[in-house]
């Protein structure tokens, strides 16, 4: 799609004389002149009008665009997603993380692990799977750290079954925090219901299926995709360093959906 200002420079390129009511006030007169001048122009531009008229679709196009995308984003920013995250979703570069958020968008897996260490992409490709989610069915957006707070609270009733049964859920940073228990049970819930979750961790495979504990970690192995990143370069380094895809990022896994298929490594234990 052009930006705003070329197709402005196109429709001016055009020459096309202003109708009166454009400035404001229109008198008689003017509107006379107008019409004597545009029927010169469009003598001299046979073609004119109808460049014109796709000039206007074009900007219009960009204006429904850009409307639409506000309110896909008050939507995100809604359902939880940190600001940070939601300026990169604008226009995303192809990360292994993201390529597989769109493959478990366009998929029937039901939960998406984002493991490896920090920088790698892996909130924004969560945010890209609950922009294309949100246009479905609600989405919820916490951080592992607040909803394990939320759920601990004596109020949380009305927290965790919201968690319970927003059709997906975005875990973001599981790490080491706090009590695990009531965020495994809201996993077993999850899974339980059949309801897609994606998790974020700055925790190697093996961390992650210990903190979840076995139990969670082989429920959740039955139906996801599993990225496994754990040496790809930050994306917050310095920008002579920022290469997406560059061979230090490792191979991205797709865990076939199949029970009892989990695979395992000399190093990894991996949850599906
Ligand atoms: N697909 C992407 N396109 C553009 N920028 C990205 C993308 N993924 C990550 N970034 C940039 O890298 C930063 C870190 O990404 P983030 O998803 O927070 O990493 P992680 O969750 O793995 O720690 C983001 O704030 C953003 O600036
Ligand atoms: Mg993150």
């Amino acid at each position: 799609m052009r930006q705003l200002a070329t197709i402005l420079h196109d429709i001016a390129a055009l020459k096309r004389p202003l109708h009166p009511g454009v400035a404001g006030a229109m008198r008689p007169e003017e509107l006379r002149k107008w019409k004597e001048a545009i029927a010169l122009w469009r003598i001299a531009r046979p073609d004119g009008d109808a460049a014109y008229c796709a000039l206007l679709d074009e900007c219009a196009a960009i204006e429904k665009t850009s409307a639409e995308f506000r309110a896909r984003e008050s939507c995100l920013r809604d359902a939880g997603v940190p600001s940070r995250i939601l300026a990169s979703l604008d226009a995303p570069r192809d990360t292994d993380a993201l390529s597989l958020a769109r493959e478990f968008c366009a998929s029937e897996f039901r939960w998406l692990v984002l493991v490896g260490r920090t920088g790698i992409g892996k909130s924004v490709a969560a945010a890209f799977v609950c922009d294309v989610a949100s246009r479905l069915a609600p989405v919820t957006w916490i951080s592992a750290a607040e909803c394990l707070d939320s759920l601990q609270r004596f109020d949380s009733a009305a927290m965790a079954a919201n968690l319970r049964r927003v059709s997906m859920l975005v875990l973001d940073d599981l790490g080491t925090e706090g009590r695990i228990g009531p965020l495994q049970a809201l996993l077993s819930a999850r899974h339980d219901d059949n309801r897609r979750t994606v998790i974020t961790a700055n925790l190697s495979t093996a961390a992650l299926r210990e903190r979840l504990g076995t139990r969670v970690a082989d429920r959740v192995r039955s139906s996801s995709l599993v990225l496994r990143a754990p040496t790809a370069e930050s994306m917050r380094v310095p920008s002579d360093r920022r290469q997406v895809g560059s061979p230090a990022t490792q191979r991205v896994t797709t865990e076939s959906p199949e029970p009892g298929g989990l695979s395992t490594n000399d190093t990894e234990t991996v949850p599906r």
